[in-house]
């Protein structure tokens, strides 16, 4: 009898899960919220923030379009888009993309920096298993964004696309105009030489990543 009711239960919760998505949908088509009224919503939750935290929360003119077509640009302002979110991405003087991929790693693990609890000197980190799996031996992982296991190997160490990945990571908004990738580098969220790291995270031959 137990088991019967737990199976049920099970049915219901997986006819809910087919569904849920449905009538999300269904609701965006029906009425879409009044971005200004999203934007004193916003306003309200930061309450007495100090005047650089409220500064953090305005969308620049790329967020703000991809906020008015809820991500779904048409193709004309995704080229605008793309085109300025590049113009922003600076390459290392000396060419080098390559970092060091054992501290690439800890960044990538490293979910601190800019919480209202971080004082200045706690170095930001990507916080980059939050959205995808990297290292096999990291178990927790976010799934948002796709698998990075084997990235540099699957690509035949290729330097070309090392330099795409350093783009992606300096501006992901400079390869897809509505990304939900952090702008690490654009928004000076990640340094030059942490980017570097990372990308060498990514395509080390060494690094657990290509194991
Ligand atoms: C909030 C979620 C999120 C975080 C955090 C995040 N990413 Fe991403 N990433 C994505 C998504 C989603 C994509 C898929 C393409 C897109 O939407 O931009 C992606 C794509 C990528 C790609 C390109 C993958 C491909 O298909 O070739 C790379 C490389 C990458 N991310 C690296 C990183 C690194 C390194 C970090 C940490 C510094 C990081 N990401 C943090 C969400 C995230």
């Amino acid at each position: 009898m137990k088991s019967t009711m737990k199976l049920s239960a099970l049915i219901l919760f997986a006819g809910l899960a087919v569904s849920l998505p449905h009538a999300a949908a269904a609701q965006t088509a029906a009425k879409a919220a009044d971005p200004s009224l999203v934007d004193k919503y916003l306003h309200a939750t930061f309450g007495k923030a100090p005047p650089d935290w409220q500064e953090r929360i305005k969308p620049d003119e790329t967020l703000a379009t991809c906020n008015l077509y809820r991500n779904e640009v048409p193709a004309a302002e995704a080229d605008k888009i793309v085109k300025r979110e590049l113009a922003k991405v600076v390459y290392p003087a000396d060419g080098k993309l390559l970092g060091d991929w054992k501290e690439g790693g800890k960044i990538a693990n490293n979910g601190r920096g800019g919480q209202f609890s971080d004082d200045d000197k706690t170095e930001n980190g990507g916080n980059c298993y939050a959205c995808h799996q990297m290292e096999k031996a990291e178990v927790s992982y976010g799934t948002l964004g796709p698998s990075l296991t084997a990235y540099g190997k699957d690509r035949k160490f290729d330097p070309a696309e090392a330099k795409n990945a350093f783009t992606k990571i300096y501006n992901s908004q400079a390869v897809l105009a509505c990304s939900n990738m952090p702008r690490f580098g654009a928004n000076k969220v990640l340094s030059e030489k942490q980017i570097k790291d990372l990308v060498a995270f990514l395509f080390d031959p060494e690094s657990p990543i290509n194991k």
